[in-house]
């Protein structure tokens, strides 16, 4: 079965993502800007959550209204820069169960490096959805989800802001069963596994590092 890739292709999106882009933005606008496309991503990435009637009391009347069904889904933050999409879905999904995993990329050997693990309870029962605004080589999603396979979740979808195809396909390979939610895929990634033509580096641009 092949991954399935979303590319959220709304107009809304796109034009932030451009502003985001240009090497002029601030921290302060690259976050704000990625803060509002995080809720639209969230709209499209929990498009199909199941539903539930239950009853409720209107000041006219009752009536059976739908809400979310199942266990509370759970929101993982690969450290750092997933924790700039993080805010905004959980602004959405204020009830969400989240996860952090910290990892990142040697620049040497481009491998994934863990440093931090922490999970709510009960992985296997909750929609899981990883957050990370930067697809390149895939090393970091693929550990990401790998972690989160062996700690019992089965029901998982990645959700980035900037994709490579050569990460799509790396990821492709190791976690077919994982759909990806992106808001672009870029053209290809560069000799230092940066994605063309890209934003740089996610992590520094939030947090005004370098
Ligand atoms: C960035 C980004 C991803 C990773 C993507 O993190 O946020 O996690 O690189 O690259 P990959 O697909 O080739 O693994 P980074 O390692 O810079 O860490 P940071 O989030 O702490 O800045
Ligand atoms: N990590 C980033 O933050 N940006 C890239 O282009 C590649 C990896």
């Amino acid at each position: 079965m092949p991954t399935s890739v979303t590319v959220v292709e709304h107009p809304l999106i796109q034009h932030k993502l451009t502003l985001m882009r240009r090497t002029e933005a601030s921290s302060s606008t690259f976050r704000a800007l990625l803060k509002e496309i995080s809720h639209l991503l969230a709209y499209e990435v929990t498009r199909d959550l199941p539903l539930k009637d239950v009853e409720i009391e209107t000041p006219l009347t009752k009536m059976m209204a739908p809400m979310l069904d199942g266990k509370k889904l759970c929101l993982v933050s690969i450290l750092r820069a997933g924790n700039g999409l993080l805010e905004g879905i959980l602004e959405l999904i204020p009830s969400a169960r989240v996860g952090h995993i910290g990892l990142y990329r040697d620049p040497e050997t481009l491998e994934a490096v863990e440093y931090y693990y922490k999970m709510p309870s009960e992985l296997d029962q909750r929609l899981v959805i990883a957050v990370d605004p930067m697809l390149a080589t895939a090393n970091s999603s693929v550990a990401a989800i790998s972690r989160l396979k062996e700690g019992g979740a089965r029901n998982i979808r990645f959700l980035c802001l900037l994709a490579a195809p050569e990460g799509i396909e790396a990821f492709h390979r190791a976690h077919p069963d994982v759909p990806i939610y992106t808001a672009a895929v870029d053209e290809c990634l560069n000799d230092h596994s940066y994605i063309v033509p890209g934003l740089g580096d996610a992590g520094d641009r939030i947090y005004g590092t370098r």
